[in-house]
Formats: C-alpha cells, structure tokens, sequence
C-alpha cells in the first residue's frame, strides 16, 4: 500500500520524509526512518568539515542497509568553511543517491547532481519557485505551507493551500510538508494531491533523536499557538518555539534592527546548546506548529507505522462515506 513515482524513485517502503533537521538529523535518527521504511536526511550542514560528514554517512551506512540521504542548504552563509560543492561532492564520493536541497534555486549544481546519479528532492515554499526547480531538473519537489519549522517563506500560505497548487502546477512528484505529524495529516496530503509527506518537528520528539530530552519535554508542552515567526526583517522567516531569546530578537526586529545585531542571539553553539544540552532559554529552537498535535515521544518504526496504519484506517472510514447507502443516507 502507498507505492506509488517516490517510493519507486527512492527505493523506498512508504513515501514519507524526514527533512534536514540542524543539529539533530544524526546517523540514529536517520537509520531509524530507513529501517521503519521512509527516508531521512542527514544535515550537512551540522558537520563544518568534508571529512565530518563522511563519517556520519559511513556511522549511517553501519545502521541500516536501506536508502539514505543528505539534506543540503544551498544558501551559502558568509561564515561557512565549507562550500555546497565540498558537500555535494562528499555525498558523491559516498555513494548517496538521494538529496533534499532548499535555500534556494538548485540550478548551478543540477549538472553535479545528475553526473553522480543523485535524485534531488527539492524543498520549496512557492509553487513559481518549484516550477523552476522542476524546469532544471530536480526529481521531486517538496512544498512548504506556513506551519513549518524551519524556514516556511515569507508569503505566509498554508500547507492546505499550497499542496493543490503545487500538484496542479507539476509533472514531477510532490511531496507535502508542514503541519504534517499523524496518519490523518498524511491522508490529507494524500487527498491534496501529494503523493508523500515530509516532517521535521515530529521526529524531534522521537526516542532516536539526539534532542535532549527537556527539548522534547518542552517540544510536548508547546501547544500549536506557542510558536513564532522571526528574521522576518532580514528577509529569511524562521519558525521557532516562543522562548526568552526568539521574544529578545521579535523585540529588536521591532524596533528596527539589522543581521549584524541579530546576529549574537542567532548564533549555532547557543542553538547547538539548546537542541542537544537543553539550555532551552538561550538559543532559537526551530519548531512547527504541529507541536499542538504531538503527545508522546515514540520510537521512529512508532511514528511511522502509526501513520501507515492509521491511514489504512481512515482510508476506509473514507470509502464507507463515500458508499452508494451512505451518500443515500445523506442526501
Ligand atoms: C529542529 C529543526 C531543524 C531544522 N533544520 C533544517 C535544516 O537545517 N535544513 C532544512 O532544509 N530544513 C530544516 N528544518 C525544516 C525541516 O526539514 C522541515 O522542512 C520542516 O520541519 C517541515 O515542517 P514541520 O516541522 O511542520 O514538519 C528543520 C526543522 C526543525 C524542526
């Protein structure tokens, strides 16, 4: 059941996807979807060095026998040491074959990607840029609504409204994303026009994911009004978790402030603190809004097969609706 162009495209058992999570997209978490039957990222961008990162890849490749993947921000930032085409090149050299790029057009890399046989899932959060991306040759678009973590765009439309657009809009696969966490999210994607999802904020609050456990604790807590949008004055909206410093930096933005002066609060070690050594106050924690729905802190295979199972179910909960007596019934 759910086979469909994605899970032939990536060799994989159900069609659902583990964005790049900074920090916490390790070789555990990402073997833990593989084995369950989705695919994972690994982000690139946690490893400053080549070097790093090909032994996540090969900690990875020691957990699972199943695909894998490399999430890669094309957005270079000034302070990195290492360029995209050190990572795309690592991923190479290593031999994965499936990538989830976003940041921004994936154009200048695509010959790189298609010499290495590398199928791009790019992530996106309007459907004109994943006519683009489609027209350079990704395989696959990832499109995502406003409830997202991470960076969900600046022009504020919803998964709801999104998801059609972009399915409507391309030839290429789609896949779904933000808000998503449960089976009926899943079906819903589904019925939109996607033919998978991908989630970043439920896998924070898993038993494989190296978040340390008062951020998932925290993550639970959080209901769906408890999150925030910052950065958005310097152009690059970030979801995050209502905490001290995401309210110091919405204090600033208000009053008008630039990335330099931001940027002492937006730092990676004070993330890197929060995520993994739960000094929850002091860094931004990148989380969707799909917070509101999550109750427990399963194992990976849980979540998934939660959502496979449950999807089952309301699929035929579906076709009874939908059944000559019931539409009888209601008319
Ligand atoms: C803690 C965290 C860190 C993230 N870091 C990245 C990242 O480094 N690169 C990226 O492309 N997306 C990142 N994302 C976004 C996810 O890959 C995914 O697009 C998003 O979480 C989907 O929305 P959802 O949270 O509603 O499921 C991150 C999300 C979370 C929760």
């Amino acid at each position: 059941m759910f086979q469909n162009r994605l899970t032939e495209m990536f060799g994989i058992r159900y069609p659902i996807f583990k964005g790049g999570l900074q920090h916490l997209s390790r070789a555990e978490l990402v073997a833990a979807v593989a084995n369950a039957g989705g695919l994972g990222f690994i982000t690139a961008g946690t490893f400053p060095t080549k070097e790093e990162l090909r032994q996540e890849i090969r900690k990875c490749k020691d957990l699972t026998n199943k695909p894998i993947g490399v999430n890669i921000t094309l957005f270079r930032h000034p302070r990195a040491t290492v360029t995209v085409e050190d990572y795309i090149e690592c991923v190479a050299e290593e031999g994965i074959t499936a990538v989830e790029t976003a940041g921004r057009s994936p154009e200048p890399y695509m010959k790189m990607f298609k010499d290495a046989d590398i199928k791009v899932l790019h992530k996106t959060t309007a459907v004109r840029f994943a006519k683009t991306a489609e027209r350079v040759g990704v395989d696959a678009i990832t499109i995502l609504g406003f409830e997202a973590a991470g960076h969900p765009g600046r022009e504020d439309v919803t998964s709801l409204i999104l998801t059609p657009l972009a399915a409507d809009g391309l030839s290429v696969p789609v896949v779904a994303a933000g808000g998503f966490g449960d089976a009926r999210g899943f079906v819903a994607a589904l019925a939109l026009g996607a033919e998978g999802v991908l989630m970043g904020t439920r896998f924070v609050a898993t038993q494989e994911c190296p978040a340390h456990p008062d951020l998932k604790a925290a993550v639970l807590k959080a209901q769906e009004i408890e999150t925030v949008v910052i950065e958005r004055s310097v152009g690059n909206p970030m979801r995050a978790l209502r905490n001290p410093t995401a309210d110091t930096v919405m204090e600033m933005e208000a009053r008008g402030t630039d990335e330099d002066e931001l940027y002492p609060f937006l730092r990676g070690d004070l993330g890197r603190k929060a995520y993994l050594e739960g000094e929850l106050d002091k860094g931004i924690i990148s989380v969707g809004e799909v917070v509101g729905l999550m109750r427990d802190v399963p194992t990976v295979k849980q979540v998934i097969d939660g959502i496979v199972e449950g999807a089952q179910g309301i699929v035929e909960r579906l076709h009874t609706l939908g059944a000559p007596a019931a539409r009888g019934n209601a008319s």
